[in-house]
């Protein structure tokens, strides 16, 4: 039977709420004061701080009652578990994959694939690899490749699918460097770096032929794949009348693996998998496991995350769920649209990213207008953000200053069934009022930041 459109205008929050948690409510004088508390680098600032904290969809979700359930069942012995067979059972009947390896998170099952590949001064391709994704290629000596396709980076230009691969361009490089040099294609879903975008599934077919061709193995970057698999529903000619849940299996019979961070659309605070059909592959990969995360059944979780995560694979895929979820980005997404204000078009599935550049032209690049904007949103109204700009991406010269980066977004990420419609609307105000008065808002230069991963710890004072 054909599930019915829900026919009306307003889309509801598709959950009423069991457990409520307070949010922290400060006042202005005391932002300011914890701003520079902070070195104006929001990670420093305590969650209990923060009114509507928007810095990351990654492991800040409400877990259902079904899930808080399923924790209370969860099976805690070290080998053989039931709580591990029904997490290995959900993942195969997702993915098809036959070898199903748990993990703590995402960065965890990306270190133990880049590892075990060996690939020292090879290639991996990408649409776009997510930055922990890329360091690990890069920690075990691979070189990390972006093909995003043409158009991706003009942010005020909205297209269905701009997180695709521009396969003519991979083409192009695996020809140059030769096949035996590219060892992997991983096609992120949806495009987290270039503003959530999703992939189309035509996309996916070309790029697995493809890799096909040159016998290249492909992973999907699954963090996010049943809002890649709503957004293919909507917007891809052929799919209006499909489950999701056959569109999300569609897109996995592409793939030779996956790996997950299931903090996103597992619906969990923690956990993770990767998964493959190689044998050979997936054997190095267990040694790996067993020495840094854990034996083959609880991979550095507990049996309660193995039972949770195995229920949120399949809740994830519920309509009601996605089109509240990713309605959510689209209603905030017009709002600041409706006055002016730049974001990457159109608004992503996890998250609308303002786009920093455009709102403060008057801010250079080396002044970082993306954290001057996301320091401006905490001391406006309470709103974590997060920075995707030079702070983030920036490379360094000799002397360890900090060269502008391709983009300055500030990514406004909506944690999973935690924040209603009001809040939203107040964040809209919030910014609203912010715009007003943006050239007020003034760069910020460095006090000191590491080499590394420089934005996690990095100080900073306003100009
Ligand atoms: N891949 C993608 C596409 C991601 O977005 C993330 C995490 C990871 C891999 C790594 O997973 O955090 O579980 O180790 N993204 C978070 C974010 C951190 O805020 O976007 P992890």
């Amino acid at each position: 039977m054909k599930k019915e459109v829900w026919p009306w205008k307003t889309i509801i929050e598709p959950f009423k709420i069991k457990a409520v948690e307070p949010l922290g409510f400060t006042t202005r004088q005391e932002r300011e004061h914890l701003l520079e508390q902070a070195h104006y680098n929001l990670f420093n600032i305590k969650a209990e701080k923060v009114l509507i904290d928007m810095l990351t969809d990654s492991g800040t979700g409400a877990m259902s009652c079904e899930q808080w359930a399923g924790i209370m069942k969860g099976d805690e012995s070290y080998a053989g578990a039931r709580s591990y067979y029904n997490f290995e059972m959900a993942v195969k009947d997702l993915t098809g994959l036959e070898e199903i390896i748990p993990v703590h998170q995402g960065r965890a099952a990306e270190k133990i694939l880049f590892t075990a590949l060996g690939a020292k001064g090879k290639y991996v391709i990408s649409n776009s690899h997510f930055d922990t994704t890329r360091a690990n290629v890069e920690a075990s000596g691979a070189i990390a490749m972006d093909f995003p396709q043409e158009g991706a980076l003009d942010f005020d230009k909205p297209a269905p699918f701009k997180g695709n691969a521009d396969v003519k361009a991979m083409e192009k490089f695996i020809k140059e460097k030769g096949e035996k040099n590219v060892v992997m294609c991983v096609m992120t879903v949806t495009n987290n770096s270039l503003g959530g975008q999703p992939v189309s599934m035509e996309n996916l077919r070309e790029v697995k032929k493809l890799c096909d061709k040159y016998a290249i193995p492909l992973f999907i970057d699954c963090a996010r794949f049943a809002e890649n698999a709503y957004f293919i529903k909507l917007r891809e000619k052929g799919y209006s009348d499909t489950p999701v849940e056959e569109i999300a299996k569609e897109m996995f019979e592409m793939a030779d693996g996956a790996m997950m961070s299931s903090k996103k659309d597992a619906l969990v605070n923690i956990g993770g998998f990767l998964a493959m059909n190689d044998k050979t592959l997936s054997l190095k990969c267990r040694q790996l496991l067993i020495l840094t995360e854990g034996f083959n059944t609880y991979g550095g979780l507990a049996g309660r995350d193995l039972e949770a995560i195995a229920i949120g694979l399949k809740e994830v895929l519920d309509e009601n769920y996605l089109q509240y979820r990713i309605r959510s980005s689209q209603y905030l997404g017009e709002a600041l649209l409706k006055k002016g204000i730049p974001i990457v078009n159109p608004p992503g599935g996890h998250g609308v990213y303002i786009n920093a550049k455009k709102f403060l032209p008057h801010i250079k690049p080396t002044q970082f207008p993306g954290q001057a904007l996301a320091c401006a949103l905490y001391l406006e109204g309470g709103i974590r953000t997060v920075e995707i700009g030079t702070l983030m991406f920036g490379k360094r010269d000799s002397k360890g200053s900090f060269l502008p980066a391709p983009m300055e977004l500030v990514r406004m990420a909506m944690p999973r069934r935690v924040y209603t419609q009001s809040h939203i609307d107040y964040v809209i105000e919030v910014i609203y009022s912010l715009a007003k008065n943006k050239k007020k808002i003034k760069g910020l230069s460095i006090v000191e930041a590491p080499l590394v991963l420089s934005h996690f710890t990095a100080k900073l004072k306003p100009l």
